[in-house]
């Protein structure tokens, strides 16, 4: 019987294919139309999540396509959580916290003893990361003496982290000495504890737009998976970013497959497993 044998990365390049720079444009002017930017993004990553959208949504052709997208704002907003790809879990890379438990939070909290240790998560998603954070910090009775903050740009990531409701899957990492902070509340579904869910700010913030930021400075800052999608120019502005917004011996953690970028590469020294102290 014959077999037709894509290659995938042809098969990725006719999907991408499917989109011309217009088209390109059509579908941005409709997502802006309700305040999200696209230019923040890596065309490549940008054409493979509405390829992604677009295959999977029942339409015979671009010109359908681009009216679901005008007519129907679900539609829209799928398009929009296809594009900011939510993906997280507690514990998260899971060697990470080991190490930010033994040997990244204790160094903070000796160096900024007389301090409330402020941290914030970028991209924080569901929040997840956060409170995996959060658990860590109670573990070690310094959960009082933190200021925690999270932000993202996606409204439904958000209002699930303030509801701190998870799916069994999302607690896959878990220590199990965590789980007494969780209550079961529907099917393979866990409600977090309300001290620690009240231990973290969460609030609504693109982190592309670079002017729109105060003048606080954070004794650690997480942002993990999030700029991996971005273009060069705005990684290597970002990280720049990350160093003015952390203080002096402050500590940035980032993703597994991210690097720091630009001319702050230098102004950081590694301290392992992807955690990066700000030296000069
Ligand atoms: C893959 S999740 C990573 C979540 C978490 N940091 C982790 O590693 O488990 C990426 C998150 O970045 C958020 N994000 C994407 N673009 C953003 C932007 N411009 N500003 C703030 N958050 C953004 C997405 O909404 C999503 O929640």
């Amino acid at each position: 019987m014959y077999q037709n044998k894509t290659n995938p990365s042809e098969e990725l390049a006719r999907k991408i294919s499917l989109f011309s720079e217009i088209d390109f444009k059509v579908i941005q002017r409709k997502v802006e139309k309700i305040g999200i930017k696209l230019d923040a993004y890596r065309e490549d990553y940008l054409a493979r999540r509405i390829s992604y959208h677009f295959n999977r949504s029942l339409v015979s052709n671009l010109n359908e396509y681009f009216d679901k997208l005008s007519s129907d704002e679900v539609f829209l907003f799928d398009l929009i959580d296809c594009i900011n790809v939510n993906f997280s879990y507690f514990f998260r890379d899971f060697e990470k916290f080991e190490h930010l438990k033994q040997f990244i939070l204790p160094l903070l909290m000796n160096a900024f003893q007389h301090r409330k240790l402020k941290v914030w998560s970028v991209g924080c998603s569901i929040g997840a990361e956060i409170f995996s954070i959060s658990f860590i910090l109670k573990s070690l009775n310094y959960l009082e003496s933190a200021n925690l903050v999270a932000s993202d740009i996606d409204r439904e990531a958000l209002l699930r982290a303030k509801d701190g409701k998870y799916f069994l899957r999302e607690m896959r990492s878990l220590p199990t000495e965590y789980l007494n902070y969780f209550t079961e509340c529907g099917e393979k579904e866990f409600s977090l504890d309300q001290s620690i869910k009240d231990a973290v700010k969460f609030y609504l913030h693109d982190i592309s737009n670079l002017n729109s930021l105060n003048n606080n400075k954070y004794h650690l800052l997480i942002c993990r998976n999030v700029v991996i999608y971005f273009k060069k120019e705005l990684k290597e502005k970002l990280y720049s970013a990350f160093y003015e917004w952390l203080e002096p011996g402050g500590i940035l953690f980032i993703g597994a497959n991210e690097s720091i970028l630009g001319e702050s590469k230098n102004k950081f020294q590694s301290l392992g497993k992807q955690f990066y102290r700000k030296v000069i």
